[in-house]
């Protein structure tokens, strides 16, 4: 190994390095398309509908849309709510999960998380349950599905229906999993299937909701000029679904890689007190979009691996309920201390497929020789 390999920076994450590796199956998708001149919608769109579909393999249908976040926005839309009814999202997640809420002209309502898992459970979201909840987005965050059983039943028991956020978690599992109505994925290029773009999907086991997710991201009819409902106008491009296409057959292996990095951080971190390692919980396939630690010092940590070269990511350092923009909901620092916390505390370090032990164990390194 020579010196610059010793001292090359590490990212947090690297997609040239990925399409140094399929360069030639994405260009030979991407011309396809070019040389078709069908840019929307189309064949190239449904066949990666159908293929994903046949990947995720649990019986749901694909419906392409343009982001993860309108894929959450859709699915509210499509479950027909009065304005202002009440959705209970975790304060601990992505913008896109309550903003979707509230563009949708309902309630985001915001819960605390579990502190090992960093989901939602049952349990946080009945502590908020009001007479007009009707929704539950949950998100299964940085890979790993939230304990979805306990949910759905507590869903269904109060006639609400269940949203899930899967835009980090595609691939992920879980044994005796119940289902939302809609699972909402996203393919921005930092996702574990990224595309040259935006882009998003929504699943659903329910042919008639899917059917409606596919008539509101085209203004809301399937008879061009003919409006059912007011939708909008939210497609997934031939050009990210030729990429994608070309992807998903990697992304098995992908997902594989994302897990042996992180059994090697948690064997190699195991013994520093001052990191907490990621906890899967039982049951759970972990398909790590990110591998999180929580961190004691997070900053001086960053700080530090940062000097050495080292990229890594805090994902997020400011809960939801005391966002500016939702100051009118009354949220208060105090108010979800489990969240509060978490955004003090994680730091996301580099797990990407194409990283490989060398480099993950130079990140050990950096981190061992800082709390040392
Ligand atoms: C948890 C979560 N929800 C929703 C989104 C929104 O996805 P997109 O960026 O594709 O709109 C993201 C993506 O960053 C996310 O991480």
């Amino acid at each position: 190994m020579g010196a610059d390999a010793v001292t090359a920076h590490i990212p947090l994450l690297d997609l040239g390095e990925q399409y140094d590796t399929i360069r030639d199956e994405v260009d030979t998708a991407i011309r396809r398309v070019v040389d078709s001149q069908r840019f929307i919608l189309g064949a190239e769109v449904e066949a990666f509908e159908q293929a994903l579909a046949a990947y995720l393999d649990d019986g749901r249908e694909v419906v392409g849309c343009a982001s993860g976040t309108d894929a959450i926005l859709l699915s509210l839309k499509a479950l027909d709510l009065e304005p202002g009814d009440e959705v209970i999202v975790p304060a601990f997640t992505f913008f896109a999960t309550a903003g979707a809420v509230w563009n949708a002209g309902l309630k985001p309502v915001f819960c605390d998380v579990d502190p090992a898992h960093f989901n939602l459970t049952a349990r946080t979201v009945e502590a908020v349950w009001t007479e007009r909840t009707r929704a539950v987005v949950a998100v299964h965050l940085f890979g790993q599905m939230a304990v979805m059983d306990e949910l759905v039943a507590l869903a269904e028991a109060e006639g609400a229906s269940v949203i899930e956020d899967a835009a980090q978690s595609i691939g992920a599992t879980q044994e005796a999993a119940g289902r939302g109505i809609a699972t909402a994925l996203s393919f921005f290029p930092s996702k574990n299937l990224g595309g040259f773009g935006d882009g998003g999907a929504v699943t659903s086991a329910d042919p008639e909701f899917a059917d409606r997710i596919r008539k509101l991201r085209v203004h809301g009819g399937h008879k061009m000029y003919h409006h059912e409902m007011v939708g909008t106008n939210s497609r997934l491009d031939a050009l990210q679904a030729a990429v994608l296409g070309a992807k998903l057959p990697h992304l098995t292996d992908w997902s594989g890689l994302r897990q042996l990095h992180a059994s090697i951080y948690n064997e190699e971190l195991e013994d520093v007190p001052e990191v907490i390692t990621p906890f899967a919980h039982p049951g759970n396939v972990h398909v790590y979009n990110q591998y999180t630690i929580r961190a004691r010092r997070r900053d001086e940590l960053r700080e530090h691996l940062s000097e050495q070269g080292i990229g890594s990511g805090v994902y997020y350092p400011v809960p939801l309920h005391v966002q500016e923009c939702f100051a009118a909901l009354g949220g208060r620092p105090g108010q979800l201390p489990v969240s509060e916390g978490l955004c003090a505390e994680v730091l996301s370090l580099p797990v990407y497929p194409e990283l490989g032990a060398e480099r993950l164990l130079r990140v050990v390194s950096a981190i061992r020789r800082f709390y040392a």
